[in-house]
């Protein structure tokens, strides 16, 4: 039996099962053309009415227009349904469990050592004090002979040196700088003209990167200092012991600090001054804890500053941002700093 010789109702529920048994898109649209379709039953069952008087097309028609209506409503349900499916297909395939935890986005945070970095160019700042970077890679002049370490004197060996390259093209040895103080002497080249010329003093702070040949508990081959200077006419020692004792309170957030200037001994500074520090409460109270070296600065290298020492004086500083973090934090093994641990990390972002 073809669909031409069908009576209308079987018409209607041969194309519902031919269209119920369509599985997917293009299926559908072939069992439409044997309905719909240029050649398609029901097209076919119009083409005949042509042959009807008025009377009979009336009656014919309006038969004829419910089977094409009904057949259509099929076929669009059909489709919905498999655009249905095919949707329910896709979802299930892409399902999103909405339970699990979501993945995140690790938000990131300062260094400790580099929070104190900040911290300290924020309060010298606070003051009036510049800021000077320069290089970790450092001719033996800067770093030693301009400090007064003349060559071959023992003092050098006070600091344990990387060197990079023995023959520099000046002929002396290239260094991993071991502290911060040939900043001094860069910082004070560049701008002596401006003291002498305008009475501007040298008012410098020069955090950085600095290495020696030493690893332990307490030290670090690469480790973090901070150089300060203030040379004009009058910069006397009591600058030195006001203003660094003023950086100890903020920097520690305490008024209730004592602070200790101990005769010591640097090259490049006379008199030489350790700075301690002692907290009056707290887990480290009432200790006596070393926090920088200091001293006014020696009348050489204050020539090397291209300046005269006659008329020239101030005092330099230089502190180990390690210390001071760790102080600040109540941190025993400066190697944690090093390690990458997020465990350790994670409390100071
Ligand atoms: N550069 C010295 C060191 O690393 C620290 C120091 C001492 C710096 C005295 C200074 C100073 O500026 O005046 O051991």
């Amino acid at each position: 039996m073809t669909a031409s010789t069908l009576s209308l109702d079987q018409l209607i529920a041969s194309a519902n099962a031919d269209f119920a048994a369509s599985a997917d898109a293009p299926a559908l649209e072939n069992a439409k053309a044997k309905y719909l379709g240029k050649t398609g039953a029901v097209t076919e069952l119009l083409k005949g009415m042509a042959a009807l008087t008025p009377e009979e097309k009336k009656t014919r028609g309006a038969e004829i227009n419910r089977v094409k209506s009904a057949v259509e409503a099929a076929l669009n349900a059909r489709r919905d349904a498999l655009a249905n499916d095919a949707l329910n297909a896709k979802l299930s395939a892409e399902s999103i469990d909405v339970t699990l935890p979501g993945r995140g986005r690790g938000s990131g945070g300062i260094h400790p050592v580099m929070k104190t970095w900040q911290r300290v160019e924020e309060i010298f700042g606070s003051i009036g004090f510049d800021v000077a970077d320069g290089p970790e890679i450092e001719a033996d002049w800067f770093n030693f002979t301009a400090l007064n370490n003349p060559p071959n004197h023992p003092a050098r060996s006070m600091q344990d040196t990387f060197y990079v390259d023995m023959n520099g093209t000046d002929g002396l040895p290239r260094l991993l700088r071991t502290h911060t103080s040939p900043m001094q002497v860069r910082y004070a080249r560049m701008h002596a003209g401006d003291v002498t010329a305008k009475g501007k003093p040298i008012k410098v702070i020069a955090p950085g990167r600095t290495y020696r040949v030493d690893s332990d508990a307490t030290h670090s081959p690469m480790f973090h200092q901070v150089e300060g200077l203030w040379i004009a006419e009058d910069i006397s020692f009591a600058d030195l012991k006001g203003v660094y004792t003023d950086f100890l309170r903020r920097f520690f957030e305490t008024d209730e600090l004592q602070v200790r200037f101990r005769p010591s001994y640097f090259p490049f500074t006379e008199p030489s001054a350790e700075i301690d520090m002692k907290f009056e409460s707290g887990p480290l109270k009432g200790k006596w804890l070393e926090i920088s070296g200091s001293g006014q600065v020696h009348p050489s290298v204050v020539k090397n500053f291209g300046l005269d020492p006659e008329k020239y004086i101030g005092f330099a500083f230089g502190s180990g941002l390690e210390r001071l973090t760790m102080l600040r934090y109540g941190i025993g093994d400066l190697r944690l700093f090093y390690e990458g641990d997020l465990r350790f990390l994670k409390q100071f972002a």
